[in-house]
């Protein structure tokens, strides 16, 4: 959004930085003072464009696509929580760990999960339009490894304490936080899906119990900044 500094006041659009000194010239006469009108929202484009002039030096940006090692790379950095995704296809349990997960809107609540079209989860998802997001707390690291193997795909609900709804989704009972989630809608962007999922229950969780972190492709634990 630009705005347009008329001399006196920023304005939205090139008629209202035409229009005001009009108005001013009319109703004001030579004794009649202009007073600008900032609200905060002028005020922050001032200061960012004074913090931008302040940026030196500029540094070129070539703008084509990194490749995806190098995108993989940056991510790497990235510090998130990790979660298990369940939902069920044809009647059995599907699921698979993501750390795509983000909280979307809390009115109504809702999340979004990025899952790659590949996943054996996918299409239960897609089909059911229902899914849990399980939180993992870091005594649960070992889940990462067998919802995040293919090799390890039979084990996924055997290991843990799962309980099924009515629905077809299962939730895990040691999870920092579970989210029960209906499709709200599906976004396909290259190889994934982009679920939104609205929130229809959060059972109720044991003990709340330290989060576990995935960074630079391995699970850590948390630990407090000294700030
Ligand atoms: C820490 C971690 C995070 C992951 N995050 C995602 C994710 O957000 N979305 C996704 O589609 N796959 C993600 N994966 C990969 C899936 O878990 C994995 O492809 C899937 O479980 C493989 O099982 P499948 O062969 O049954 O599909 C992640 C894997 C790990 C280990």
């Amino acid at each position: 959004m630009h705005g347009h500094w008329n001399g006196s006041a920023w304005c939205w659009n090139q008629e209202e930085a035409v229009a005001a000194p009009r108005r001013s010239a009319l109703s004001g006469g030579s004794s009649f003072r202009f007073v600008p009108r900032r609200n905060d929202f002028d005020k922050a484009v001032v200061m960012n464009e004074a913090a931008a002039a302040s940026l030196q030096p500029r540094t070129a940006v070539r703008e084509t696509l990194v490749s995806a090692d190098q995108f993989r790379e940056g991510m790497r950095q990235f510090a998130s929580g990790v979660a298990l995704i369940a939902s069920s296809h044809e009647g059995r349990p599907v699921g698979l760990a993501a750390t795509a997960v983000n909280s979307v809107s809390a009115d109504p609540p809702s999340l979004l999960i990025c899952v790659n079209r590949s996943a054996s989860a996918h299409e239960g998802i897609r089909h059911s339009r229902a899914f849990s997001v399980n939180l993992l707390a870091v005594e649960d690291a070992h889940m990462v490894e067998i919802f995040g193997s293919s090799a390890r795909r039979s084990e996924r609900f055997t290991d843990g304490d799962w309980h099924m709804t009515t629905a077809g989704v299962p939730l895990f009972r040691g999870a920092l936080a579970t989210f029960v989630c209906r499709v709200a809608e599906r976004v396909e962007v290259a190889s994934h899906s982009i679920f939104i999922g609205e929130v229809v229950a959060m059972p109720a969780q044991a003990a709340p119990r330290d989060p576990l972190i995935y960074f630079d492709r391995g699970v850590r634990a948390l630990e407090k900044a000294d700030v």
